[in-house]
């Protein structure tokens, strides 16, 4: 249901890893090199990016399984990382999180995913997670905010749509979209966990003119369904702001933050 692009992903992916904050990959990376048989489960893994970002910084021998509902992307996932030892691929649906296999699990990770869940979901998957003492990296959880260094008087109005069109089902019910990473937070520190919480905007020039363009574009539909404004004054927006993307020092800022959440 979520419908995400092998194309997307692959844009945006060297922007993703530009944006992870490096400390929270040291936490994991020392976190991990403590453990006698690390092992990481990689929730909604898409094709593979978490597994392509992190697999530098942590301990040889750690074990993957790479899990996500779309088949697509996990046979491009399975394609791209090949026949690397210790790395498992399965379908799955994380709305079964009962069934989410974390025996043996030291680390779940995920990235661009928690945005898209509900807080029944995240309240399940704290709950689950805690009960088998696993740890938590969930990066580029999306924030809400969005800057635009060539200012429009409409940026604010669009920017509040889309965020509101982020809070809409993604298939886990009311979808928590900014409110994700306070979120996760909020209840894992309730389950005793140490939680460190850092910002990972992208920060794109013209030299991500491509991901800027798709982006925008993908905000047309959003757009169209939750602004207030008509959809002249949307595609009028929409010309600006791809204008002025090859504008002398433009620059675009799109808010997340990364979460690493350690047992106690
Ligand atoms: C924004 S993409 C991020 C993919 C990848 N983690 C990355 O950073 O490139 C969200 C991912 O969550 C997966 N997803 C969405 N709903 C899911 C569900 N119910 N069960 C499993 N995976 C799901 C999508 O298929 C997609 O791969």
């Amino acid at each position: 249901m979520s419908g995400f692009e092998t194309e997307w992903l692959a844009l945006r992916e060297p922007a993703d890893k530009a944006a992870r904050a490096p400390a929270l990959i040291d936490t994991l990376s020392r976190y991990l090199q403590a453990m006698p048989a690390p092992a990481i489960a990689d929730i909604g893994c898409g094709t593979g990016s978490t597994w392509r970002s992190l697999k530098s910084h942590v301990p040889e021998g750690t074990s993957w399984l790479l899990l996500d509902h779309d088949p697509a992307l996990l046979e491009e996932a399975e394609r791209s990382i090949g026949n690397n030892q210790g790395v498992a691929f399965r379908r799955f649906d994380l709305n079964d999180l009962q069934d989410l296999p974390l025996e043996g699990v030291s680390m779940v990770t995920a990235s661009a995913l928690f945005d898209l869940v509900s807080e029944d979901f995240c309240v399940a998957f704290c709950d689950r997670i805690v009960a088998q003492g696993c740890g938590l990296y969930a990066a580029l959880n999306y924030d809400g905010i969005i800057r635009w260094s060539h200012r429009h008087p409409l940026d604010d109005d669009m920017v509040e749509a889309f965020n509101r069109h982020q809070q809409t089902d993604k298939g886990f019910g009311r979808a928590l979209g900014p409110a994700a990473g306070a979120c996760l937070e909020r209840l894992l520190e309730a389950r005793g966990y140490q939680v460190e919480e850092l910002p990972s905007p992208w920060r794109l020039d013209g030299t991500a003119a491509v991901l800027q363009k798709a982006f925008l574009s993908g905000l047309r539909q959003p757009l169209r369904e939750m602004s207030y404004h008509s959809d002249a004054e949307i595609e009028d927006w929409l010309a600006f702001r791809l204008a002025a993307i090859a504008a002398p020092e433009s620059r675009c800022e799109v808010g997340h933050t990364d979460l690493i959440a350690l047992p106690a």
